[in-house]
C-alpha cells in the first residue's frame, strides 16, 4: 500500500459552539510507531476523536489508507481498519474479561484480527482472568484487556489514548513490551502520551501539540536535540 495509514491536513474540530482543533496536519505511514504529546487541554484527546468523527463537528482532510473520510459516520471510520482506546478504557464492570474481548464486532474486510488464543497468549494475565467481572480487574488490566479488545476487531490503525495513566512502573513496563510487540507484527499507532519516558523510547516519531495545534514535528533520531524545546512545552 503507498498512502499513508493516516493523513491529516487542516483539521479543525467544534464540540458545540467551542473550536478545540484549529488546524491539524499529521501524517502517520504503515507500521510507524508516532507519539503525541502536550499538555493537558492541547487538543490530543480531541484529535483522536475527531478522526473517528467523535467531535461536534470537523472539518479539513483526514485520509485512512488514501480513503477521504471527513464526510464518513463513525462506523464507517471504524470499518477502515481503526481502532480506538478512549482514555476511559470502557471495560465494561458487569461483564467477564471474556465478555468484554468478545464486544466490538470483527471489521468485515480487514482481514483477520487476532483471535482469542493469540490474545492470551500476549496478555497471560488476562486469560488467568477471563472469567472474573470487569470490576475486578486491576487498572492495569483493565488497560491490557481496552488495547486487547481492539486487536480482535482486526483494527490495523490503534489511536492509544493516554494508556500508561495512573499506572504502576512494572504495568506500564508491560505496555511498553506490548507496543513493541505490535510493532514487530506490523501494526500503525499513534500514541498519546502524558508519560514522556514511557513513550520516548518506543516512537519513531513525535508530534508535539498547543492550543488545538501541532507546533512540532520531529523523528526519533532527532530527540535529543528536540529535549530543550520539550522541556519548555512540556515541561520533560
Ligand atoms: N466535550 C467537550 N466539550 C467542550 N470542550 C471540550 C470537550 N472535550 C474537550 N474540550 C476542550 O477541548 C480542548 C482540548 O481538550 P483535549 O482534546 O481533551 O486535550 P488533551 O487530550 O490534549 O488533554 C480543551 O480546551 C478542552 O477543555
Ligand atoms: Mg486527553
Amino acid at each position: 500500500m503507498s498512502a499513508a495509514a493516516l493523513e491529516i491536513s487542516g483539521l479543525q474540530a467544534w464540540y458545540g459552539e467551542s473550536h478545540v482543533l484549529h488546524g491539524v496536519d499529521m501524517t502517520v505511514q504503515h507500521g510507524e510507531v508516532v507519539t503525541l504529546l502536550g499538555r493537558n487541554g492541547a487538543g490530543r484527546t480531541s484529535t483522536m476523536r475527531a478522526i473517528l468523527g467523535l467531535t461536534g463537528s470537523r472539518k479539513g482532510s483526514i485520509r485512512i489508507n488514501g480513503v477521504e473520510t471527513i464526510h464518513m459516520p463513525t462506523h464507517r471510520i471504524a470499518h477502515l481498519g481503526v481502532g480506538y482506546c478512549p482514555e476511559e478504557r470502557g471495560i465494561f464492570a458487569s461483564l467477564s474479561t471474556e465478555e468484554n474481548l468478545m464486544l466490538p464486532p470483527v471489521l468485515k474486510g480487514m482481514g483477520q484480527g487476532m483471535s482469542v488464543a493469540e490474545i492470551y497468549e500476549m496478555f497471560p494475565n488476562l486469560a488467568e482472568r477471563r472469567a472474573s467481572p470487569g470490576t475486578r480487574l486491576s487498572g492495569g488490566e483493565q488497560q491490557m484487556l481496552a488495547v486487547a479488545r481492539i486487536l480482535r476487531t482486526g483494527a490495523k490503525l490503534l489511536l492509544l489514548d493516554e494508556i500508561s495513566e495512573g499506572l504502576a512502573p512494572v504495568i506500564v513496563q508491560a505496555l511498553a513490551r506490548t507496543i513493541q510487540t505490535l510493532r514487530a507484527k506490523g501494526y500503525t499507532i499513534v500514541m498519546v502520551e502524558q508519560n514522556f519516558r514511557f513513550a520516548a523510547p518506543l516512537a519513531d516519531r513525535f508530534y508535539v501539540m498547543e492550543h488545538g495545534r501541532m507546533v512540532e514535528a520531529f523523528s526519533a533520531k532527532e530527540l535529543d536535540a528536540k529535549m530543550p524545546v520539550l522541556n519548555e512545552l512540556l515541561g520533560v
